[in-house]
């Protein structure tokens, strides 16, 4: 059993998911684990790499221990010690490099061949050799959110080791889809404002997207956001996009032009760059015009083509006002409009591109409280369309 796991164990904390290496054949042993536990392989991949699903759904991950230097190591009297410690010497810092033997014999047996036991009690953050930002530059992204995540600190040659990595541009060589799983991943710790703080610190939004600093603001947006999320979910659609409202907020005082970056950056769906770019382009206008209390049909028409993740955005970013008119525009989204398209059509008109202005027309009235039946809201709507010339040409008109 390795890393966070091991490191969890260590620290007392809760852990969730097992890392398993195996000295030999990996996807036989998971197999034969999931056979036995009732679990199911969901992937297995190129580098002998199994994932487990136990039946209460925790997750196991079963390696296989590489095995280049094996022929190497076989002069050493303990060839299978040596492949495990050849693993643990790939890994990102000595406190994700511990070891406990599961083995029968062997069973419960520690190898730390990296003293992380004594780091992790110090509450340090180090790599295991100087070219780890080199190996693997997603590790800059790592060593600040498990240093904030711990309340840990970098230790001193590691910290340079990052901060050269990020001035020699590596992160310019990793693709989009990993710098994106990182930046997912800070948003998913409990306080990720912290992490944002400190990888500006070390200049790392900037040498991801020129332009992008996530200064003070940025970082008091992020941490407003998680609060944000929570309080309008009940009132949002479901599968409304978290990232992306952290992202609009990493992005709060970047260009939009820095923004679109970023979400090229990162490879985002053509609907999710737009969602994020729009919100932060928009911010300021919609955050002056919702501090004036609207009318609830211009807060619809303010609020209107932009995605609920943005409306978390813009509620973390505002004031009291702000929050008060994003409330109530959710609360007026769930108002059911007293006439549809079907009541035109059996009023006699035929329909056409004109119908869903004259809808908006009177969804907008009705929420004015300018048409409070149905009635007046049919008559507003035959007002509207007889003015744009179109005929009824049967029905009760
Ligand atoms: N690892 C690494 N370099 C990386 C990613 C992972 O060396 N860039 C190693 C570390 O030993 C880590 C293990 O792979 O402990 C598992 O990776 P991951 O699940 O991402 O890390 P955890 O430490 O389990 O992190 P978390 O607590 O966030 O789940």
């Amino acid at each position: 059993m390795v890393g966070g796991m091991v490191r969890d164990i260590i620290m007392g904390r809760g852990t969730v998911d097992v890392d398993v290496v195996v000295n030999g054949d990996g996807p036989s042993f998971a197999a034969s684990l999931a056979a036995l536990t009732g679990g199911s392989i969901v992937l297995h991949d190129r580098f002998g790499t199994s994932v487990l699903i136990l039946p209460d759904k925790r997750r196991v991950d079963v390696a296989t221990a590489r095995t280049e230097t094996y022929n190497a190591a076989a002069a050493l009297p303990d060839v299978s010690f040596t492949v495990i410690d050849y693993d643990l010497k790939r890994r990102d810092f000595s406190i994700n490099a511990v070891a406990v033997a599961l083995g029968s014999a062997e069973f419960g047996e520690v190898l730390d061949p990296f003293n992380g036991q004594a780091d992790i009690a110090a509450g340090v953050i180090r790599v295991l050799h100087e070219g780890s930002f080199v190996d693997d530059p997603t590790r800059i992204f790592r060593a600040a959110r498990f240093e904030q995540r711990f309340q840990f600190h970098l230790d001193e040659e590691t910290e340079r080791l990052l901060r050269a990595a990020v001035r020699a541009g590596l992160l310019n060589h990793v693709s989009g889809a990993r710098v994106r799983n990182e930046v997912m991943a800070i948003f998913e710790e409990r306080e990720p404002a912290t992490t944002v703080k400190r990888l500006q610190d070390f200049g790392v939004w900037n040498a991801l997207v020129p332009g992008l600093d996530a200064n003070v603001t940025a970082a008091t947006i992020v941490a407003a956001i998680t609060m944000a999320g929570k309080e309008l979910s009940p009132s949002l659609k479901p599968d409304w996009r978290t990232f992306n409202a952290y992202l609009m907020g990493l992005a709060t005082d970047a260009s939009e032009a820095a923004a679109r970056d970023l979400t090229e950056r990162l490879g985002l769906s053509h609907h999710s760059r737009r969602a994020v770019t729009r919100a932060v382009a928009g911010r300021s206008l919609v955050l002056s015009e919702l501090a004036n209390e609207p009318q609830p049909s211009v807060l619809r028409q303010t609020l209107a083509g932009y995605s609920d993740a943005a409306l978390v955005f813009f509620y973390a970013a505002g004031d009291a006002a702000v929050r008060a008119s994003i409330e109530r525009f959710l609360a007026g989204r769930r108002i059911k409009p007293l006439i549809t398209g079907r009541d035109l059509t059996r009023q006699g008109y035929l329909p056409s591109a004109v119908f869903s202005d004259v809808l908006e027309s009177v969804m907008a009235a009705q929420l004015d409280g300018i048409v409070k039946t149905v009635a007046e809201a049919n008559e507003l709507a035959r007002q509207l369309l007889d003015a744009a010339n179109q005929i009824a040409v049967s029905g009760d008109k």
